[in-house]
């Protein structure tokens, strides 16, 4: 299977990019002919500071290498390097009604958020979501929930562009975790976890083991003391038994049962050092990688020529069925 998945450059990664996406990336990746894309044009689409960027780009690179996503394996790149994705999504974007555009989700919240940097790239961010995906006849898409409507959007753009103009484009699927589909939070149970909150709610992936701690220990839980799951009545400590279920790999069941006669500190201080447990190699790896920056350019370098070579050839049949050259 082909499976194509993107991640924007901005801010820090936190663990619910790495529940939601980026933990299947790294399980899809031993049998699968996987793309993953840091997506830089669409990160420009709300305020950002370009003397960064590349900075930036690099950083999650590290990232990335430094969780488990292996060269070998995949092709790792970055979107600009590939200008066809900015092609594609120009020609998609014949074929897109604005209306459709406007009634997006994402548009409306970061439009009402970023109120006076409103530009036409960030209405047409879909349309270069959908491109990235149907550049490389993706079959497969891991994304969190938050991202289902874009990817309903690309397929919807593919079945219209191969009704208009003839089969071209495979239609993809989503694939969204059942259980980390959405990490919450930490301080707000009701939104999920942001990398543009406040900083409490959020809990970065290579966050020092005191920061961990106390961002866990003043997690926000309701006044009972039952360790129970229950995702309408009881959604902080929810949102911790299914973190602590991911990265144990435990059923969420047996979480539950491994702690039924615990007290929250005494299940808050557990899941403190699981995380401790499992993020701190993540961040020896990461400073390892920062020190090897020739390996990990190479790495982009060697990821952009593997993709375009799939874009071109893409891009040839878009062009000779839509009649240009
Ligand atoms: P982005 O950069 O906001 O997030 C990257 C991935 O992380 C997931 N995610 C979450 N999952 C669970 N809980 C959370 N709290 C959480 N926050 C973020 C997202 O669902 C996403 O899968 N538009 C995309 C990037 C993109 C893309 C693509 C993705 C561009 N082109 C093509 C897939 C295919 C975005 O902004 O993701």
């Amino acid at each position: 299977m082909r499976v194509f998945s993107g991640i924007r450059p901005s801010g820090e990664l936190h663990i619910g990019n790495y529940l939601g996406a980026i933990k299947q990336w790294i399980d899809l990746q031993d049998n699968n002919d996987c793309l993953f894309c840091i997506v830089d044009w669409h990160a420009i689409t709300t305020p950002y500071n370009e003397k960064n960027m590349q900075d930036t780009i690099f950083d999650f690179a590290c990232d990335y290498l430094a969780v488990g996503l292996d060269p070998k394996k995949c092709s790792f790149f970055v979107q600009s390097d590939v200008k066809e994705h900015a092609e594609l999504a120009w020609l998609l974007g014949t074929i897109v009604p604005v209306g459709e555009l406007q009634r997006m989700t994402q548009f409306k919240d970061k439009s009402k958020k970023h109120s006076t940097y409103v530009n036409a790239g960030l209405l047409n961010y879909p349309i270069l979501m959908a491109a990235d995906i149907l550049l490389y006849q993706t079959d497969i898409v891991p994304i969190g929930k938050d991202q289902v409507q874009h990817l309903e959007f690309a397929r919807n753009v593919a079945e219209k562009f191969n009704k208009k103009f003839g089969k071209t484009f495979k239609v993809p699927e989503s694939l969204v975790p059942k259980d980390g589909a959405t990490i919450k939070s930490l301080q707000n149970p009701d939104k999920k976890m942001s990398k543009t909150d406040d900083g409490k709610g959020c809990l970065f992936l290579f966050e020092e083991p005191e920061q961990i701690r106390k961002k866990i220990m003043a997690a926000e839980t309701d006044s009972e003391t039952k360790i129970k799951y229950d995702d309408k009545n009881k959604k902080g400590i929810s949102n911790l038994l299914v973190i602590y279920s991911l990265f144990s790999g435990l059923a969420l069941k047996d979480v539950e049962k491994k702690f039924t006669a615990a007290q929250y500190g005494e299940f808050k201080k557990a899941l403190a050092d699981l995380l401790i447990e499992k993020l701190t190699p993540f961040r020896e790896r990461k400073e390892e990688l920062k020190e090897n920056r020739a390996f990990v350019e190479e790495t982009l370098r060697c990821g952009a020529q593997n993709a375009r070579t799939i874009a071109k050839e893409t891009m040839e049949i878009v062009r000779q069925k839509m009649g240009l050259r």
